[in-house]
């Protein structure tokens, strides 16, 4: 049976062709540890490394490109963040949008470093949350469970004027919307390799703007200053510890040239032409319930249920009768099942990427009018 992929948000599927030959030439030409030894291949490694720095500090308008450190995924460089970054005893705004991999972090700070946590919906109830203890804002840009998106430009203004931590979770929006460190003014950028960035699962980046203190939560070997007895303080290397995922590192790399080449505007007006396109004919579909943005703008991640079938069933149905691949459930965002009044239920995502078809979605669109016909 043929497959229909809406499961982006999870990873983004399939990659460009540059990708598979990235991850091809750092497993076959790459493959000595980079700035572990002297020899012509280690130091060929290195510099394919260093080169994808320089490609990520362009995309991101990161000035130093050794502020970046790679990490194995977003959870990685968020633990990071808010473990090493957030003051104990400090008052923290977060969203009720976040994920997983910001809750938990989180919820270990209140625990354990007397941290006070405050959640919001959106970006326009911060300022008035703030309070003379708030030392850091904690965001999730669009949220994977039904595409809400934060107004970045505005939080990092007000971090700016209460001079806070804006630390931000980029898994969902890195290379469909643009961020800029300077202009958004964000301190620490969480970035995920495997999804719109369409490099492999087990890479993901954090990005330090200059002069931001972290205390790292992972020590070991970095290939430099082997006799100190402690991690190194300077960037990358003191959140850099253990071997690097090379052939993962390569194929961000290829992934970051691939939306280069094809524009990151393009890329984000045509999933903005399949959300639209999805969300208007959804409308007028009865018994479908939706679940959208709780903002002005719409990321091409959209949720929703038909009454009467239990989201995972009718995930099961989208794959086994139609061959429509959808995540149910809670999409490990508890707060914002909470908040969209699908704690009992869970729901079913769409998630669109830059490979879809405007075809592809009136298969699906036809697949959901169908299942409720029978209903
Ligand atoms: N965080 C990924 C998702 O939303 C795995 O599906």
């Amino acid at each position: 049976m043929e497959t229909y992929y809406f499961d982006n948000s999870a990873t983004s599927c399939p990659k460009p062709e540059e990708v598979y030959k990235a991850v091809e030439a750092g497993i076959k030409d790459y493959n000595a540890n980079p700035g572990r030894a002297g020899h012509r291949k280690a130091l060929e490694s290195g510099k394919k490394i260093y080169e994808v720095r320089e490609k990520i500090a362009k995309f991101f308008n990161i000035e130093n490109s050794l502020n970046i450190a790679f990490t194995a995924n977003a959870t990685e460089s968020l633990n990071f963040a808010i473990k090493g970054g957030i003051p104990t005893g400090s008052h923290v705004i977060t969203t009720n949008f976040e994920h997983n991999s910001v809750l938990r972090p989180l919820f270990y700070m209140q625990d354990e470093k007397e941290v006070s946590l405050t959640f919001v919906n959106t970006y326009k109830e911060i300022e008035e949350n703030i309070k003379s203890s708030t030392k850091a804002i904690v965001v999730n840009h669009i949220s994977n469970v039904n595409g809400t998106v934060q107004d970045i430009e505005k939080i990092g203004k007000i971090c700016k004027k209460y001079n806070l931590l804006f630390i931000l979770d980029a898994s969902q929006s890195a290379g469909y919307i643009d961020i800029d460190m300077e202009r958004d003014n964000i301190d620490i950028l969480c970035l995920t390799g495997h999804k719109s960035l369409f490099g492999i699962q087990g890479i993901g980046a954090i990005c330090l703007k200059e002069g931001v203190k972290i205390i790292p939560v992972l020590e070991g070997g970095t290939g430099s200053f082997s006799k100190l007895s402690r991690q190194p303080k300077e960037m990358p290397e003191l959140l850099e510890a253990g071997t690097p995922n090379t052939p993962g590192i390569l194929s961000l790399g290829a992934g970051i040239d691939f939306i280069n080449r094809i524009g990151l505007n393009k890329i984000k007006e045509h999933e903005d032409i399949l959300t639209k396109r999805f969300i208007k004919r959804l409308r007028n579909i009865d018994k479908i319930k939706l679940y959208e943005s709780f903002t002005e703008n719409q990321g091409p991640v959209i949720s929703l249920n038909i009454e009467g079938i239990e989201s995972s069933d009718l995930a099961q149905i989208l794959d086994e009768e139609f061959g429509i691949l959808v995540r149910a459930g809670y999409h490990c965002a508890p707060l914002a099942h909470r908040t969209m009044g699908t704690y009992e239920t869970g729901t079913v995502r769409f998630s669109f990427g830059y490979f879809n078809t405007e075809e592809e979605i009136d298969y699906a669109l036809d697949a959901l009018k169908n299942i409720t016909l029978q209903i």
